[in-house]
């Protein structure tokens, strides 16, 4: 791999800002200073530093964000805009080229997973696969004893097609878990809206075989351990 293309996906800067760095000699390959951007390293077996400290790579990396209101499910924010996307929230990545799967709305909050495997992230979100995504959800209101049924038998939400039949738990007659296997946009909250209702909080708790921990408070995120990772590469 050419030593700029290192340093761009390490996170170190743009193209342009990292060959300024390594024309100023401050790029050295196993000890030795290199001048030139094109100079082709072993991303598994050199070691390179920026002013003596070391750049560390990765190929991947797999993040469990328990995502907070007010931040938007994007790598940033292309209305140009100064609002936080999910991938500031990560503040040891190595990689700048990380991206949400899938999106939740601006006031969902919990489980998102950030990585840049685009692969695992293009398996999770086929629509063909229909991978599982389990929400807690708070409304404004009561719902009717039967609602629960039609919601889950699927309904009309104004797209070519009625929902796919789902889950609903009600933990009282004003909120549920509901397990959803497509990703519309706004889905659950238009699902209610065809009884009457706004979903006034709505946490996504599970996506396919993960979890999100519940030792991660809003905001907070984690590595995603081998063992999630591997759950996730097969779902
Ligand atoms: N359904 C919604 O309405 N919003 C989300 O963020 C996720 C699912």
């Amino acid at each position: 791999m050419r030593l700029d293309k290192y340093l761009c996906e390490s996170g170190k800067g743009t193209r342009t800002e990292v060959k300024k760095q390594i024309s100023r000699g401050a790029v050295s390959v196993n000890c030795t200073i290199i001048k030139d951007a094109g100079y082709k390293i072993d991303e598994n077996a050199d070691r390179v530093s920026i002013d003596g400290v070391e750049v560390k790579y990765a190929d991947f990396e797999y993040y469990m964000l328990n995502k907070p209101q007010g931040v938007i499910s994007a790598s940033r924010d292309k209305r140009g805009g100064k609002t936080l996307c999910v991938t500031d929230l990560i503040r040891e990545k190595i990689r700048s080229d990380l991206f949400p799967v899938g999106r939740l709305d601006k006031d969902t909050e919990g489980l998102l997973i950030i990585t840049n495997d685009g692969d695992m992230a293009h398996r999770l979100l086929s629509p063909k696969r229909h991978v599982d995504k389990t929400y807690y959800a708070e409304l404004d209101g009561k719902i009717l004893p039967d609602a629960a049924e039609r919601i889950m038998a699927g309904v009309d939400i104004g797209d070519d097609k009625p929902t796919m039949p789902c889950q609903v738990n009600m933990l009282s007659d004003s909120s549920c878990f509901i397990t959803i296997h497509e990703g519309r946009y706004h889905e659950i909250k238009r699902m209610f809206k065809t009884e009457g209702r706004t979903v006034t909080y709505l946490k996504r708790i599970s996506m396919g075989p993960i979890s999100l921990d519940p030792e991660l408070a809003p905001g907070e995120y984690r590595l995603l351990t081998d063992k999630e990772t591997e759950l996730l590469k097969n779902a």
